[in-house]
């Protein structure tokens, strides 16, 4: 492998029967999930469990997509990408160990691990905004309108603070933070739930005005509460960043009993994650193995990291 296609982070194999793979991570979103997609920012950080898309010679020609629909947003997906890259007699696989449809950033990671892929099969080497704008288009098909968190950070792979339209700035870490990641429930699709905020936005622009500028500050005042390494302060500003998700009507039954019970188990907070209406909670912790332990929670359903400026 080349150092220019290890720095993509994809591999390609000449000569052999698979063309190309490459990897990219899901993402757990710390502050600004939905009013990041008004231009406000949000934090969020990778996990280590992804996407892997496998590009494989496909001997009966054209493009063959494994274990999905002709007509789903993914084959087209698939399908638009290898033409943009023009590419075809290919088989088309997907694998990862990534809970999907929970707010983890799958289809994202899917769309940048695809973008990767490809790019290694061409062996064109693409400058990073390049390969990063190809995947937000990619991830149209799946969500209409991404605000582009989810594949930024999939593809950078690091903790960032991100602005709809411009490049992710990392955060630098002074000690290392963990997280904690509780898939509490199935949920609708991402679209439907930003479209729901748009409709609220549309009927009530004052209030979801004031409520997204109260997580602007949040998140704000997290950047420095970050990379002064005062996590305990982290912790209540996403506990309130909870609060407003509540208010737009986000949240449910289920989450709010989750962050409950991280809470009153010494997670310095927690939220809701992602687009909401079920999915998955986010706590940041001392120690994220100890506070999965003190849950009784089945271990399948719990995800960790570790995030530090070093890695
Ligand atoms: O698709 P999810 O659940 O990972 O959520 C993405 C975050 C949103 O802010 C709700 C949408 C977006 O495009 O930023």
């Amino acid at each position: 492998m080349s150092q220019e296609h290890q720095e993509q982070g994809c591999e390609r194999t000449e000569g052999a029967e698979v063309v190309a793979h490459a990897f990219a991570p899901g993402k757990v979103i710390l502050f600004g999930e939905h009013a990041v997609v008004f231009g406000h920012p949000a934090i969020a950080g990778p996990l280590e469990e992804g996407v892997r898309v496998t590009l494989e010679k496909n001997a009966s020609g054209g493009i063959a997509i494994e274990g999905c629909d002709e007509v789903s947003a993914l084959a087209r997906a698939v399908r638009r990408c290898l033409h943009e890259f023009r590419l075809t007699d290919l088989k088309v696989s997907f694998s990862g160990d990534l809970p999907r449809s929970v707010g983890l950033g799958s289809s994202a990671a899917l769309a940048v691990a695809l973008v990767r892929a490809c790019a290694a099969a061409t062996g064109l080497m693409m400058r990073p905004q390049g390969l990063i704008e190809r995947a937000h288009e990619i991830e149209r098909e799946f969500h209409g309108n991404p605000s582009g968190v989810d594949h930024s950070v999939a593809f950078e792979k690091k903790l960032m603070r991100f602005v709809r339209g411009q490049r992710g700035q990392q955060i630098f870490l002074v000690k290392p933070l963990e997280a904690l990641i509780w898939v509490v429930a199935p949920r609708g699709s991402t679209r439907e739930h930003v479209a729901s905020v748009g409709e609220l936005a549309a009927t009530n622009p004052k209030r979801v005005e004031k409520i997204f500028c109260a997580i602007h500050a949040l998140a704000d005042s997290a950047v420095e509460s970050l990379e002064r390494g005062d996590y305990e302060r982290v912790g209540h500003a996403m506990d309130e960043n909870h609060r407003w998700l509540q208010e737009l009507g986000l949240s449910t039954p289920e989450i709010d009993d989750a962050c409950e019970r991280l809470r009153a188990a010494g997670a310095w907070g927690a939220k809701l994650t992602g687009a909401g209406g079920g999915g998955a909670v986010v706590a940041i912790c001392e120690d994220a193995s100890a506070l999965a332990r003190s849950l009784a929670v089945d271990p399948a359903r719990l995800l960790m990291t570790r995030w530090s400026s070093s890695a």
